[in-house]
């Protein structure tokens, strides 16, 4: 018995043996479990908030001298362009005393902007362009300007007419580029304030000018780059009283409504660009510039894709170097050619003017018009030129790129992401072409990328009805998602 007991006894301690080890093992699973979900979540976390990294900006101030003491003035005040007779003949003895330089033969706009060309273009300025008529044209949308950060920033602001007692336009900031200004918007605004289809948006558009372009007065201070422009219209919108919008922007606008996305990601309800040279190579890109010519449906290229991009050092760099001269000098030394520029409207002009004919087709290098007025009037490339030239902005405009370059090509919004919903309106004669894939590493919601049929680099200008149909499109799709 007594050993029965013991066998019992054994028994029963075997059996609590096997019970406690298989309780140790399970605790221990669920431990393991548990760490490895804790780990996990603080991997993911931290992974997530890499992926949804804010962009970081600190207030700046441009004005004059030392920051004033007394709170900045917020007003809004409503403005007007305007013009003087004085204005006027002072341009008018400044062309009349123009010396011309003959073009070399069969030069076309290969060398520049053709010389024999140019004294048509001033000829008609100076004979027949009329800048009363267009200062009324730029005073039919109602003006403002308001100080922040100590500059004046000028802006149009349009509202939606014939909307429903009780509603709102779209809310949907506009930003320009270089050598355009707010003025490159005008044929686009009546389409997104007033479309003429029942079911398409009707927008409220702002169109501000970059600081240093146009009426918005220029930074008194270095380092004003394209951050500084996305904070300052940040607070241009916050003060408008728009708690979020919608932003679009091509050349120098693109950036600086990015880096608006990057800065407030929550604010910008969608991003709408025409133009996105890659910031960064990544791994994929430089795969597909390496073998997508070979395996195109590899990296999801078209043969649109294909006909822009390869073979991809002629059409790619050797183009860029060719067409990049001017970007050099004024990430350097603005300061200088800009002198004689804002001295001389005709060499203005033409400054301006070559790139209106080679960035909206590469092609027109070969005309001797350099193909101007086939894409445009004269009456509008010459208002854009008085922008400039009225204002003496040329200089603080070309500035812009110096503080942009000037800090290094790896700055903190170029190795961020873009977590906004993007459209991407892909026009096919664009300085750079960029394929969906290139599009999609930097704009991780990419939720449109249309192929254009036609237009260049100022397609707002160029192909308004095309543009405004690409930016309704994006539109109604997020608003549509925003409501199911
Ligand atoms: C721009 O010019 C090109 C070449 O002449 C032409 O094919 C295109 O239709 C023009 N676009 C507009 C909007 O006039
Ligand atoms: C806009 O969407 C319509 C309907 O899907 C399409 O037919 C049109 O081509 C689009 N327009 C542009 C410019 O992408």
């Amino acid at each position: 018995m007594s050993c029965c007991r013991q066998e019992v006894a054994r028994e029963a301690c075997y059996h609590s043996t096997v019970l406690s080890c298989s309780a140790t093992g399970v605790y221990r699973m669920i431990a393991e479990v548990l760490v490895a979900l804790v780990l996990g979540a603080v991997v993911y976390v931290l992974l997530l908030k890499q992926r949804q990294e804010v962009l970081q900006t600190e207030d700046g101030w441009w004005g004059l001298g030392e920051p004033h003491e007394t709170p900045e003035d917020d007003s809004i005040r409503p403005f007007k362009v305007e013009t003087s007779s004085e204005e006027i003949e002072d341009l008018h003895k400044r062309m009349d005393h123009t010396r011309p330089f003959p073009a070399l033969e069969d030069s076309q706009f290969n060398y520049g902007f053709n010389s024999k060309y140019l004294q048509r273009v001033v000829s008609y300025w100076r004979h027949e362009f009329d800048w009363n008529k267009q200062v009324e044209k730029l005073n039919r949308y109602p003006h403002f300007k308001t100080k922040i950060e100590g500059i004046d920033v000028h802006y149009v602001h349009v509202r939606p007419r014939n909307l429903p007692e009780g509603t709102s336009g779209v809310p949907l900031l506009m930003v320009h580029g270089w050598p355009g200004s707010f003025y490159e918007f005008y044929g686009i605004l009546p389409l997104l304030t007033e479309p003429e289809n029942a079911d398409d948006l009707a927008f409220e558009v702002i169109c501000p000018s970059i600081p240093g372009y146009g009426f918005s007065e220029a930074p008194h201070k270095k380092g004003f780059d394209s951050v500084c422009a996305a904070r300052v219209f940040h607070k241009l919108m916050k003060r408008l009283g728009f708690a979020q919008f919608y932003a679009h922007g091509g050349d120098w606008g693109w950036l600086i409504t990015t880096n608006m996305a990057q800065l407030e990601p929550k604010t910008v309800k969608g991003l709408h660009v025409n133009f996105a040279p890659p910031a960064k190579p990544g791994f994929r890109m430089v795969m597909s510039v390496l073998l997508g010519r070979r395996f195109p449906k590899l990296f999801g290229f078209t043969d649109r894709d294909l006909n822009r991009l390869f073979p991809i050092v002629q059409k790619v760099m050797v183009e860029s170097v060719k067409e990049s001269g001017y970007m050099h000098i004024q990430a350097t030394k603005p300061d200088t050619v800009g002198r004689g520029l804002n001295d001389s409207p005709v060499g203005l002009a033409a400054y301006i003017l070559e790139k209106f004919s080679t960035w909206t087709d590469p092609e027109f290098r070969n005309m001797e018009d350099g193909g101007l007025e086939r894409n445009f009037s004269l009456d509008d490339l010459l208002t854009n030129v008085m922008i400039y030239w009225t204002t003496g902005s040329i200089i603080s405009s070309m500035r812009f790129y110096k503080e942009n370059f000037g800090k290094g090509l790896n700055q903190k919004h170029a190795a961020i992401p873009v977590y906004v919903p993007t459209g991407f309106a892909s026009f096919p004669n664009e300085l750079m072409h960029t394929p969906e894939l290139w599009v999609k590493q930097k704009y991780r919601k990419l939720t449109s990328y249309s192929p254009m049929a036609r237009g260049g680099h100022f397609a707002a200008m160029e192909e308004p009805r095309l543009m405004a149909e690409d930016i309704q499109n994006f539109t109604r799709k997020l608003e549509k998602r925003k409501r199911k």
